[in-house]
């Protein structure tokens, strides 16, 4: 790590929407220039993170498996300590063994620490569904579609961190990073009908209401709320007026990529990216914490 923000992201060669998980998908309705403008977009989202000052890495497209462009949800990655997924639909289980020898190679070459297995009888869609809160030092953890609520307590083993579960109630909004994004300085960009009413009240009270930005259902629609967050940047899909102008309002700076073929899939920004060098202590205490 050289001290900017290291992503991953993956090549969109082998991107389409061929099968059905989620209610954006409709393998019908995809045509040979989605796949055209899903690498423009792809390309353009890169520029926009390294502009911001990120390094990416791009692993390679594998056909069969159109959602490998989607890495948050290949593992939940804190202090170097990798926790694979096991992804709830057989149509993305094939990506579990590839994202596994995509972070050996990037421990082989330090920079991941330890690559941890979920325990059987369990999914896990990685940073998808477990949030990592910078600012308030815990993770969100999402479940009900896709991660199972038992997962959440070993995400809180695997890393010594508090996991703060929130059941999602809807099937458009299945990952909590479609619904749901913390950004620097302790405000909270989220979509309140996603969410069941125990989780609003936990939403509540954990975060105070002057610090919660909440996104219409037409912005959640053009999964905005699926942003990746670099201090005061946030990359995201493109954005209706009325969330540029909250966003601008509270000091963010809004930096928006067409990533519409990525929208049919249900997924934007932030699912497109892994970020692996997000660390809770400072070093000394990391050791001390296990
Ligand atoms: N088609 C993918 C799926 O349904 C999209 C995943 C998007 N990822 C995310 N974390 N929101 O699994």
């Amino acid at each position: 790590m050289d001290g900017r923000p290291f992503f991953v992201m993956t090549d969109p060669g082998c991107f389409d929407v061929s099968y059905r998980i989620n209610p954006w998908m409709d393998p019908d309705a995809w045509t040979p220039d989605d796949a055209a403008a899903a690498c423009a977009g792809s390309a353009k989202l890169r520029q926009a993170l390294e502009v911001a000052g990120a390094r990416v890495e791009v692993i390679g497209a594998v056909r069969g498996l159109p959602d490998l462009v989607f890495p948050a949800n290949a593992a939940v990655v804190l202090n170097g300590k990798v926790l694979l997924a096991r992804f709830r639909h057989p149509e993305r289980q094939g990506e579990e063994a590839i994202f596994r020898s995509v972070f050996q190679r990037l421990k082989a070459r330090g920079y991941v620490r330890e690559i941890v297995d979920l325990s059987d009888g369990l999914f896990h869609e990685g940073a998808g569904d477990a949030i990592w809160d910078h600012d308030r030092g815990f993770f969100w953890g999402g479940y009900g579609p896709r991660s199972s609520r038992g997962a959440l307590s070993v995400v809180r083993k695997t890393f010594g961190r508090e996991v703060v579960p929130l059941q999602l109630a809807t099937e458009a909004f299945y990952h909590l990073d479609t619904c749901f994004c913390p950004l620097a300085g302790g405000q909270l960009l989220y979509y309140p009908a996603a969410f069941t009413a125990d989780a609003l009240a936990t939403i509540h009270e954990r975060v105070p209401e002057h610090q919660r930005i909440e996104a219409t259902s037409d912005e959640a629609a053009a999964l905005c709320v699926n942003a990746v967050n670099l201090g005061s940047t946030v990359i995201m899909a493109r954005a209706p007026d009325t969330l540029r102008q909250k966003l601008n309002s509270r000091g963010y700076e809004l930096i928006e990529v067409d990533l519409a073929p990525f929208i049919r899939s249900g997924g934007a920004a932030y699912c497109m990216t892994l970020r692996l060098d997000r660390t809770s202590l400072p070093a000394a205490s990391i050791l001390a914490a296990e």
